[in-house]
């Protein structure tokens, strides 16, 4: 047994509880982890809130789709993208169902090795974020030279999809909040503020014009903006603007309707992040890390959506 973080209703994070939850022994293709930690996602949040849907049958909902930790346990055959998984190995479990949790029996296909240099907290923190950001610039073939415009840079997705396009030699613009400019400018982002007037400002700091934005917040403005500085529409994509894409002719990536889910490109990233790490080429920021049991504060603050890096919760 272990304890797991569930959703034991639809509402906002006070529904969520702490209960003593069953480990199955791994079966073939199966590794059990001891979770040193969980990473917190939007997602995790607006699943249970009811915007997604309220199927009852669901409930109580484990929650969480990626964690970093400890081999305990392995079934026959138990070989992951980077081969066998074996017991003490220090991983990193994603995609997986309910790693809000203190131990977890998953698929091998979804473990494969925690980078070194990354904390387990880090490590907790890189996938769900970086085969999104991965995506983003597979979907608009972000290469040397760009000038790429990245709407919520110090977001999660944000931060990793410019950490990526700068190792591919695009010169990066972000927008974000004026107390995170110092720290993005240590990355090598050029930032600036949302809100009234970005497009002149982002205008100002790209006077040859910008190739590619990448959305993440999904606001009219980031929209808008977009449409109006970069010449080619196929050259824009989103991950949040569910209710604009279509209509704006943009492309729409993930789970939902109308969106690339990019299942494929989303599978062959967590090899790249963990050897771009292994580099030092990719740094996982994490904001602040709970407790198991403070989930619903977790959850709080990533719902607040200006946690200024990952959260992550901690067994
Ligand atoms: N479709 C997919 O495949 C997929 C995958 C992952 C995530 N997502 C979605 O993508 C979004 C971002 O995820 P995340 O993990 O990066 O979230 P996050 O870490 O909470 O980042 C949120 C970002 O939004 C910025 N922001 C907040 N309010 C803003 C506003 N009014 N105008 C402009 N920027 C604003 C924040 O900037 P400051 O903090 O500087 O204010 C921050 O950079 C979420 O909606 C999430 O559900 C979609």
């Amino acid at each position: 047994m272990t304890d797991a973080v569930l959703a034991t209703s639809y509402g906002g994070p006070e529904v969520l509880e702490v209960r003593d939850v069953e480990v199955p022994a791994p079966r073939n293709g199966q590794v059990t982890i001891d979770v040193r930690a969980a990473g917190v996602n939007p997602y995790d949040y607006k699943v249970y809130s009811g915007m997604l849907g309220s199927d009852e049958s669901r409930l109580p909902m484990p929650l969480g789709s990626e964690v970093s930790g400890v081999v305990t346990a392995v079934g026959a055959d138990a070989t992951g993208p980077a081969g066998l998984v074996e017991v003490g190995d220090e991983v990193i479990g994603f995609p997986v169902s309910g790693g809000y949790a203190g131990s977890i029996t998953v698929p091998a296909t979804s473990v494969i090795p925690k980078p070194g240099a990354l904390s387990f907290e880090q490590a907790a923190g890189l996938c769900a974020t970086g085969v999104t950001a991965y995506h983003l610039l597979e979907a608009t073939g972000v290469g040397l030279g760009d000038t790429v415009l990245v709407h919520g840079v110090s977001g999660g997705v944000g931060l990793t999809t410019a950490q990526l396009a700068i190792e591919r030699g695009a010169k990066v613009i972000g927008t974000a909040a004026t107390q995170r400019h110092d720290t993005l400018r240590d990355h090598g982002i050029i930032a600036v503020e949302y809100g009234d007037g970005l497009a002149d400002r982002v205008r100002a700091l790209a006077p040859d014009g910008v190739d590619v934005a990448l959305d993440t917040v999904g606001t009219d403005e980031a929209v808008d903006t977009s449409l109006a500085l970069v010449h080619d529409h196929d050259r824009i994509a989103t991950i949040a603007a569910f209710g604009r894409a279509e209509q704006a002719g943009i492309k729409l990536l993930g789970n939902g309707p109308g969106a690339d889910p990019g299942s494929d490109i989303r599978s062959r990233a967590r090899l790249v992040l963990t050897a771009l790490v292994e580099r030092g080429l990719l740094r996982v920021v994490v904001a602040r890390t709970f407790p198991l049991a403070e989930a619903s504060a977790a959850h709080e603050l990533v719902a607040e959506g200006h946690a200024g890096g990952k959260v992550v919760l901690v067994p």
